[in-house]
């Protein structure tokens, strides 16, 4: 397969990283030259990624093309490039739906939507993909879980669940900060606190069968700490907040 990728920030060098660590890695990468330092980067780390003059040599050269720009920029990016009716297009970029990418790249026949994870860089996490397409999910298969959707809507609604990540982080940073005003080392609190949320990820995959909330009030004993966080941010309706926030962004997801 040759791979191109029109593109070449955090998203695609995650991808190349995860792709290039396999063991029967076999596909060959044409990156766009902007960000000409990430391109140059992986070009130089992995034998078979070389980085094109301009995009449409990526296009030119390529049977399966990944589109990995911000979407701010994707209207004036591909409206000037001319791709083939044997295309495979593989939108990555969040927020345009399949039937704009499939107008801004016609006649390409074939576009698929793929919301990956950065965490592919290291074979971890989830893709999901719409619509179903083998070959797309063979490729992210390889990288983490790859979760062929049928519905639009679908896709859509669990697009948004990845628009959480930063609000996570946040939390564990104010968790961090709080240590820190209390005179605990830096490293300290950051080493107590990633282990603890590693090991509270996989409380899930250890009980299959138990519902999110179930795993909340196993750990909520009854008159206990974790209670007590856990009702005062419900009474200040943080929940519900959080909620009206993927409502934001499930909006700004599915509009079209
Ligand atoms: N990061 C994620 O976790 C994630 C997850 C799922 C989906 N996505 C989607 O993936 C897409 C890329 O995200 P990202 O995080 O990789 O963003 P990013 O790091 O900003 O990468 C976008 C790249 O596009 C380059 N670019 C700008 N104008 C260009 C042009 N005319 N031609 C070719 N390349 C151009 C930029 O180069 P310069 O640096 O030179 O401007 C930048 O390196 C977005 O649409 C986003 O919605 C991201």
């Amino acid at each position: 397969m040759k791979l191109g990728f029109i593109g070449t920030g955090a998203l695609t060098s995650a991808i190349v990283t995860g792709l290039k660590s396999l063991a029967d890695d076999s596909v060959s990468v044409l990156l766009s030259p902007r960000n000409a330092e990430i391109a140059a980067g992986l070009s130089s780390r992995y034998p078979d990624v070389r980085v094109a003059t301009d995009n449409q040599a990526v296009l030119d050269d390529c049977d399966t093309v990944m589109l990995a720009v911000r979407p701010q920029v994707a209207h004036e990016v591909l409206s000037e490039l001319r791709f083939r009716r044997d295309h495979h297009v593989v939108s990555l970029i969040a927020t345009l739906s399949r039937e704009e990418i499939a107008v801004l790249t016609a006649p390409a026949e074939k576009v698929t939507k793929a919301l990956p994870m950065p965490m592919i860089a290291y074979g971890q996490g989830a893709t999901i993909i719409y619509p179903p397409d083998p070959g797309t999910a063979a490729l992210f298969g390889k990288l983490g879980k790859a979760i062929e959707i049928e519905e639009p809507g679908e896709f859509d609604a669990l697009s948004v669940v990845t628009a959480t990540y930063a609000t996570y982080f946040k939390y564990l940073d104010t968790i961090h900060g709080w240590l820190k005003d209390r005179g605990v080392g830096e490293a300290r609190a950051r080493d107590y606190i990633a282990t603890l949320f590693k090991a509270l990820a996989h409380a899930p995959e250890m009980a299959p069968d138990a519902g999110f909330m179930h795993l909340a009030e196993e750990y909520a004993t009854r008159g206990g700490l974790n209670e007590q966080v856990l009702r005062e941010m419900t009474d200040r309706k943080v929940f519900d907040l959080f909620g009206q926030s993927l409502d934001g962004v499930h909006r700004r997801i599915s509009k079209s």
